[in-house]
């Protein structure tokens, strides 16, 4: 059964995570705008990665759009965000992501990746800016919303290959 895994990253996390599942699973690595050229009819397996924004998952739409073709093949979709693994913002994102009976077509699973400033496009940048500046200007700031302005005030790398793993079971034997 042949795997494609498709990526969509903006500073590398996602990208590594991709590469991983590829590599472990025998399969191939595409970036989202090679993916969308490629006729993808005789892979079995299709995972998408895009990394969280605002909530959301980057690049969802275009998956989403061609779910209806891709009948009896296996789809999976993994999110890479900053939030670290224990967060409970992470479930009720990703459901919010799907409708019921998306979700039952695709397993959807998360990864923890971090945060890269240097690698960040300038408009990135300054949508994380103005996202602290209202974070820290909140009056009744919980402890939670402490700890993740200090968080993501800079650069961290939480990512770890050990994520992928329920994402290989889902898959199966390369
Ligand atoms: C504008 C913006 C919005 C973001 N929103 C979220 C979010 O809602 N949840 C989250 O966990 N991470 C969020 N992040 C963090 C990224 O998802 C995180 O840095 C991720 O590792 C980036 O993956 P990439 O390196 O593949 O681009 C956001 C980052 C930016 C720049």
């Amino acid at each position: 059964m042949k795997t494609v895994v498709i990526y969509n990253s903006q500073t590398g996390f996602t990208r590594r995570y991709a590469q991983w599942i590829a590599e472990a699973a025998g399969g191939v690595c595409l970036e989202l705008s090679e993916a969308k050229r490629r006729d993808l009819s005789d892979c079995g397996a299709i995972v998408f990665g895009g990394w969280a924004r605002a909530g959301g998952i980057a690049g969802l739409g275009w998956f989403k759009a061609r779910m209806g073709q891709w009948e009896g093949k296996k789809l999976i979709v993994f999110c890479v965000g900053g939030s670290p693994m224990d967060s409970p913002d992470i479930e009720p994102a990703l459901n919010r992501c799907f409708t019921e009976a998306e979700r039952r077509k695709v397993d959807v699973f998360y990864c923890p990746g971090g945060f890269n400033y240097e690698k960040m496009p300038l408009a990135s940048k300054l949508m994380m800016k103005l996202f602290i500046k209202t974070l820290k200007a909140r009056k009744n700031q919980t402890e939670a919303e402490r700890e993740m302005v200090k968080m993501i005030s800079s650069s961290y790398d939480i990512s770890d290959k050990k994520y992928i793993e329920p994402i290989l079971s889902r898959l199966g034997p390369a």
